[in-house]
């Protein structure tokens, strides 16, 4: 059984073949932790954490005899405010009284087969209550008269555990939650190191790894959206651990808004982590009775290092998070044409481009940003959903019919959640985007959000995109989203509940994408934010693929794609191969490395086919041909990194199918060195006893191998590439099996 009572320790244990979780009733009440980390069989310590005062300036609980307890020294799971733990608490809430202090004491405990979704909000899910089992810790403050429920779940055949909490106001007053984490662990050491993902526009998922040291750590954003500036994950990893071994803790938010993890080492060198919605610009009323749901917090367990972390995040986000009719269907190979035309195209220009694409064989067009309203430029029209009839004069159903004329299916680019000061919804209704009343709002990208906190609101743009989606045979939609919140007010809500905004409006979001999302089940979604700049798994429950950032030169793709492996697999990734020199960075590359990396997620292109010679459209041709035959596994195998371009001047993946007869390496060289050392890079997750055939993507090399051999010894990789940017595709196929 996953989740075992003991009554006579008073402990919980949480327990798969990959991991143990163990929780521990301290004196009747206390919520504590005990462990997290490898599978423990049986665990059978009464008491274990040492029942000594620790030190004079941390407070005993009220009502407690003598010295030895301390909250502010202890582990917990649910720490309160105000009431002697002096470390960060996993809520706050302000009273009637305009005081702070209570605390979580135990009510009691249910264990659930199986997991329940949570209402309003996206997380992972089961497709049968013999995947996963739940325990619910019932906890409350009987005098300040606020409880909480704790919910964990743990998968039995995965590393994962997942979080979430439910606060409620037992009494009759009305109280404010200021904070409302999803999680807490306490590790009862600090010798970890932390790795998290800045970044920036264009720049996304910076990998950065220190070593903890005392204080608060703080990764968060404030944007009121996930953001580029860093994403909702951290993860702690032994210092020795690397992508092969050692203790990891990943901690991946399912939450589109503002998020904020702390880890926090106190003097007792212990390591708290917190994770949940930012309290910045957050406070919610609960009036009698109310509840509060948190979003859910994706932990992930393993002793083997960041690569197992990854492969744990990439199956339970593919199988169960994504959802829809292209959950497991393959990803049509597409083209867009935003950086072929920008706002500059008519109906002539989008048909020849997509006349060229069906010839080299492209799948789906996805007509981007400037068909509706008079988008001519990035200051107008945004909330106007209405066919740009000068760019379009005989309509977009026409275009789209046309297109699908051509062979290829037809896409279309929207951005529902923002509005233009020069357009028609904003002059009708000048009080419908998130502002601050008397007081200016900045503009970002010239534009201002729509408050989509605000049911109306949503419903006049859901009137608009289901107008233009009802008529016209729209099979993909790219949902942008291009600047981040300011000055977060809503017209349509009392003084008393602005705090609410934020969180309202991602709750807005996901009710909104949940209706478009069942309303039309045949579209594939595209998630987007001027990149990566909401890419988080709360959006991937909607959408099962986003735009990996807008720099689409190859060579810094290299390390955004490396660095969103760590925690989406490949088919999650859009990786469109575009033009040299590229137009974020100016660099020129050879179009084989640039097809090399978007070959290794989900392939389109953004380029202008109409002025390329025949060469290169058949050399174009032959990468998508190429791409089909390994679609699948590019997109369904497991991957692996085997070299991390963060660390060098090479990167490589791998990717292998579930049953390991087929895999591919994608081996990239940054610069070319003279009298450089070889590059011997073993292989992972073959068969030992089977024999593969290695094939070199445009030589007639061939050569045979057993799988331990290409595991323990390898292949020399990097000999004979020449060139800066350069990249060799290797292919491996079983031949005979010892199935
Ligand atoms: C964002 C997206 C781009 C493109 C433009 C259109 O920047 O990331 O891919 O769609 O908007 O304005």
């Amino acid at each position: 059984m996953p989740i075992t009572y003991n009554k006579r320790l008073n402990q919980f244990h949480l327990c798969n073949d990959s991991l143990s979780y163990i929780i521990e009733i301290r004196e009747h009440k206390y919520v504590t932790h005990v462990y997290y980390g490898k599978r423990i069989e049986s665990f059978d310590h009464a008491g274990a954490y040492p029942d000594v005062a620790r030190a004079s300036f941390s407070p005993n609980p009220a009502g407690f005899e003598g010295t030895s307890l301390s909250l502010n020294t202890i582990l917990q799971e649910c720490p309160g405010t105000d009431t002697g733990d002096y470390r960060e608490g996993l809520a706050e809430f302000t009273f009637a009284d305009g005081t702070t202090a209570f605390n979580f004491t135990y009510d009691g405990y249910e264990i659930r087969k199986g997991k329940e979704p949570l209402p309003g909000l996206p997380s992972t899910y089961v497709e049968g209550d013999d995947e996963a089992d739940t325990l619910v810790l019932s906890v409350s403050d009987t005098v300040r008269k606020v409880g909480a429920q704790l919910t964990y779940t743990i998968y039995r055949a995965r590393p994962v555990v997942t979080r979430s909490v439910s606060y409620v106001n037992n009494g009759t007053a009305p109280v404010r939650l200021d904070k409302a984490l999803s999680m807490c662990v306490d590790f009862d050491d600090a010798d970890f190191d932390l790795l998290q993902m800045p970044g920036e526009w264009a720049s996304e998922k910076q990998l950065k790894r220190d070593h903890l040291s005392n204080g608060v750590h703080v990764l968060e954003s404030r944007r009121g959206a996930s953001s580029v500036a860093q994403q909702p994950f951290m993860a702690l990893m032994r210092p020795h651990a690397d992508e092969f071994q050692g203790d990891v803790y990943g901690f991946h938010f399912v939450y589109s808004g503002n998020f904020r993890f702390v880890a926090q080492v106190d003097p007792f060198q212990q390591t708290r982590v917190l994770g949940g919605i930012n309290p910045f610009n957050f406070g919610w009323r609960l009036e009698a009775g109310q509840r509060f749901q948190t979003p859910e917090m994706v932990m992930v367990y393993t002793d083997s290092g960041l690569n197992a972390m990854s492969q744990a995040f990439h199956d339970l986000y593919r199988r169960r998070l994504a959802r829809g009719e292209y959950r497991d269907a393959q990803r049509p190979v597409l083209i867009n044409n935003w950086e072929t035309t920008y706002f500059d195209f008519d109906e002539e220009r989008i048909l020849a481009l997509a006349k060229k694409a069906k010839a080299i064989g492209v799948e789906q067009f996805v007509l981007d940003d400037g068909w509706f309203g008079h988008r001519d430029d990035d200051h107008s029209s945004l909330g106007d959903w209405v066919t740009n009839e000068r760019k379009l004069p005989h309509g977009l159903k026409h275009l789209a019919e046309a297109i699908e004329a051509e062979g290829l299916k037809f896409g279309l680019w929207f951005e529902p959640e923002m509005i233009s000061e020069d357009s028609d919804l904003f002059r009708a209704h000048p009080d419908w985007h998130l502002h601050v009343p008397g007081y200016p709002s900045s503009k970002g990208r010239d534009q201002l959000i729509l408050d989509f906190s605000r049911q109306e609101v949503r419903d006049e743009i859901f009137a608009q995109m289901t107008a233009i989606l009802d008529e016209v045979p729209v099979s993909y939609i790219k949902w942008d989203m291009n600047r981040n919140m300011t000055e977060v007010g809503s017209a349509g809500r009392s003084a008393h509940d602005q705090l609410q905004t934020s969180h309202r409006y991602i709750l807005g979001l996901y009710e909104f994408l949940d209706r478009l999302t069942k309303r039309y089940p045949h579209i594939l979604f595209e998630n987007c934010s001027g990149g990566a700049g909401r890419f988080d798994p709360g959006m991937s429950y909607y959408m099962p693929q986003s735009w990996t950032s807008d720099n689409t030169d190859s060579f810094e793709r290299l390390r955004i794609q490396h660095a969103t492996s760590m925690i989406f697999p490949p088919v999650m990734m859009c990786a469109q191969l575009s033009e040299s020199p590229n137009d974020q960075v100016g660099r020129i590359t050879s179009l084989s490395s640039r097809a090399a990396v978007s070959m290794s997620a989900n392939f389109g292109i953004m380029m202008d086919l109409t002025r390329k010679s025949q060469a290169e459209l058949d050399e174009l041709a032959t990468y998508i041909s190429a791409y089909k035959e390994v679609r699948s596994l590019v997109q369904f195998g497991d991957f692996y990194r085997l070299l991390s371009p963060f660390d060098g001047n090479y990167g490589c993946w791998e990717f292998v199918d579930a049953v390991r007869t087929r895999g591919r390496l994608m081996f990239f060289q940054v610069l070319s060195h003279a009298s450089k050392p070889w590059v011997r890079l073993r292989l992972r997750g073959l068969e030992r006893g089977g024999t593969y055939e290695v094939a070199y993507a445009g030589s007639t090399r061939k050569e045979r191998f057993s799988g331990a051999e290409l595991m323990e010894y390898g292949l020399y990789l990097n000999h004979d590439l020449e060139g800066d940017f350069a990249a060799k595709v290797v292919d491996f196929s079983l031949v005979e099996g010892s199935f």
